[in-house]
Formats: structure tokens, sequence, C-alpha cells
């Protein structure tokens, strides 16, 4: 008896083997796979944890750059579009705009921190002075490119930074500025947080229920910048600004309660459509802002790239945008940059 049974239950034995090995081993590969897979996308969508509660928000500034493009074809056929022009990929040049936006920053806000987070590391003589500027004091954050929301590709820089903002202040909350966001006063009386609201906004145009997306103040975790984030799921990559203006001013308004929106005169005045109030002439009375965007998109190539510091110090013709950065940076600092320069 023994002698027959033996080889039958022994060969029953190995197939069990086989059998719980392979699941082990198919066990182990697929969450090989899905770590691997995850590293880039799964893990970036926020989680939906309703444990929120803090109104605090910290004095702490974040800046983004280096996001890097699509291919020139790529963005012919699915990029973003201003009116008729489709928007041109980042240079990756860092301009002396960028370093005196960042040095207003520093001034005027004096936070604790200023983090710079980027994914590709920006190039030129701006770029190392600010990383090298002491008083400036940088905190430099190498991020993965975010390439990807929900399964819709992110083609444009512009766009990669619209994600990577929510996610950075979902992290550390704090402030958001743009690269071309001069800061004209501090922040001081917003970051108290009187209101007890999850997100600090400025209409754009109110007429039109358009927030800009280029100054964004919030606690950590803040509850509207994660609708904001979920709304993401209808994105649409050749609609400039229907996520980042359109929809953020929709938001604003159906969840009242959760934000506090500005008047436009904080950030967003002169407008870009009163562009020469900005640059051609000399008027503008920049008392109430707290800062002024400008509008690097629209009018970058014909006012900010082309930028000298011999040309703030010594306008040919006075501009409300010079006399915004002599007030933002301050003589002393622009003449000692002269000085290092030349
Ligand atoms: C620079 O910033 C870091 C981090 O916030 C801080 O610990 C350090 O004291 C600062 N250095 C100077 C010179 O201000
Ligand atoms: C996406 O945006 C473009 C440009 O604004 C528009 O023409 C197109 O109809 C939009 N697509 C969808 C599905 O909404
Ligand atoms: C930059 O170019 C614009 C228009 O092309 C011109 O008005 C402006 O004076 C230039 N700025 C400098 C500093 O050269």
């Amino acid at each position: 008896m023994q002698s027959s049974r033996t080889p039958m239950f022994s060969k029953h034995m190995r197939y069990r083997y086989i059998y719980r090995y392979t699941c082990v081993l198919f066990i182990v590969f697929s969450s090989l796979w899905i770590i691997f897979h995850c590293n880039n996308n799964c893990q970036r969508i926020l989680s939906n944890d309703e444990s929120f509660g803090t109104y605090e928000i910290p004095n702490i500034v974040h800046f983004i750059t280096g996001q890097g493009d699509a291919s020139e074809s790529i963005l012919d056929q699915f990029g973003p579009r201003l009116g008729y022009r489709r928007l041109e990929r980042a240079s990756g040049e860092f301009h002396l705009i960028n370093y005196l936006v960042l040095l207003s920053a520093r001034q005027q806000i004096k936070p604790k921190q200023i983090y710079l987070h980027y994914s590709f590391e920006p190039t030129g003589y701006w770029w190392l002075k600010a990383k090298q500027d002491r008083q400036l004091n940088l905190t430099l954050v190498k991020i993965p490119p975010i390439t990807s929301i929900y399964n819709h590709p992110l083609h444009h820089h512009a766009h990669r930074s619209d994600i990577a903002r929510l996610e950075i202040l979902d992290k550390y909350g704090g402030i958001y500025l743009d690269l071309d966001v001069l800061v004209l006063k501090s922040f001081s009386k917003l970051l108290s947080n009187s209101y007890q609201v999850e997100a600090i906004f400025a209409w754009e145009d109110k007429q039109y229920n358009t927030i800009c997306n280029a100054i964004i103040i919030a606690p950590i975790h803040s509850k509207f910048l994660r609708r904001i984030y979920q709304s993401y799921q209808s994105f649409n990559s050749s609609c400039w600004a229907c996520h980042s203006v359109f929809l953020t001013g929709q938001l604003a308004n159906i969840y009242q309660n959760e934000v506090y929106v500005l008047p436009s005169k904080a950030f967003f005045t002169p407008s870009w459509s009163h562009i020469g109030e900005l640059y051609l002439y000399n008027k503008y009375n920049f008392k109430n802002n707290y800062a002024c965007h400008l509008w690097n998109s629209y009018i970058g190539k014909e006012f900010l790239h082309n930028l000298t510091i011999n040309s703030i110090l010594k306008p040919t013709r006075m501009t409300t945008f010079i006399r915004m950065i002599h007030h933002a940076v301050g003589k002393e600092k622009l003449n000692s940059i002269a000085r290092e320069f030349s």
C-alpha cells in the first residue's frame, strides 16, 4: 500500500509546490510592476483624505521653473493656443527679470524660506547669480517631470507647472508665485488668513469670472486646491486657460465659503489688455497692489527678455514697470547687481 501511494502523493505535492511558487512569483512581479509603474503617476494623484483642519498659512514662498515641453510637432498638434498663436516652448534660460522677481519676494514678503522647484535646471548668467546670492538664499528642490494628469498628457511647460503648484501647495502650503510676479509689499495681512479660508486668490477679471493662478496663497492640504486638482480629470490640453483661469473662477463661485478672492488690483492690474500702462507710460499708482503680474506669456518677448540692468538704472524713458522694479528690489541692490555685472 505504502509503496504504491508514495509516488502518487509526491506527484501531487510537486504540482502543489509549482502552483504555490507561481502564485508567489506572480504576486511579487505584479507588486514590483505597480511600484515602478506608479512611481511617476499613480502616487502623484492627491488622496481624498478628509483630515484637513488647519487654516494656518506658513510664511514660505514657492516658485517653479524648468518644467520642459513636448516637441514642436506635438505642441503644434495638441499644444495650448492663445487666440491663433500657439504657446511657445520655454527657452531654458533664466532671465534678469526672473532674478528680480525672486529678489522682490525676499525683500517684500520676508519669508522664512524661498523654494525654487524645477525638473530641468535652467541656464544663463542670471541663474548662476540667483543660485549664488546669499541674501536671496534659495532652497532648490528637484522634482520629477510632471507629464500627465489623470491620464491626460501635459505637453506644455505652463500646464505642467499648473499641476506642480497644486501638488507643492498641498504638500507645504504657503505662497505660490509665477516667475513673472513682482512683489510690491508685505503679504502679512493675507497670511493671517482672517477669513479662515482654504485658498486666497485675486480676480483676473471679476466681470468674466476669471481667476488667474499666477498667485495662490493656501494652507497645507487645502480642500479647495484639491477640488481644482480633481477637476483636471476633464483637462483639455489645447485650451490655454480653461482650467487655470476659467474653471478656478467657476469653482470659486460654487464654493464661496472656502476661498477669499481679492479684487484684481491686488495682483492683476494693469491688466494684459492695458499693457501700455505697465510698459509704455508712467502714470499707474500701484499702492493697492500686493504684487503685479507682468504677463510674460503675452509680452515676454517684447518687454521682459530684452531687459538689462542698465536699462533699469538709466531708462531712456521711465515707465510704471521700471518704477515698480526700483520700489520692489531697491536701488541699493540694483546698484550692487550692476557693479558685479560690469
Ligand atoms: C538660509 O535659509 C535657511 C533655510 O531656511 C536658513 O536655515 C538659513 O539660516 C538662511 N541663511 C541665511 C544666511 O539667511
Ligand atoms: C478644447 O479646447 C479647444 C480650444 O479652446 C476647443 O476648440 C475644443 O473644442 C475643446 N475640446 C473640448 C472637448 O472641449
Ligand atoms: C525691448 O523691446 C521693446 C519693444 O521691442 C522696446 O520698447 C524696449 O525699449 C526694449 N527694452 C530694452 C531694455 O531694450
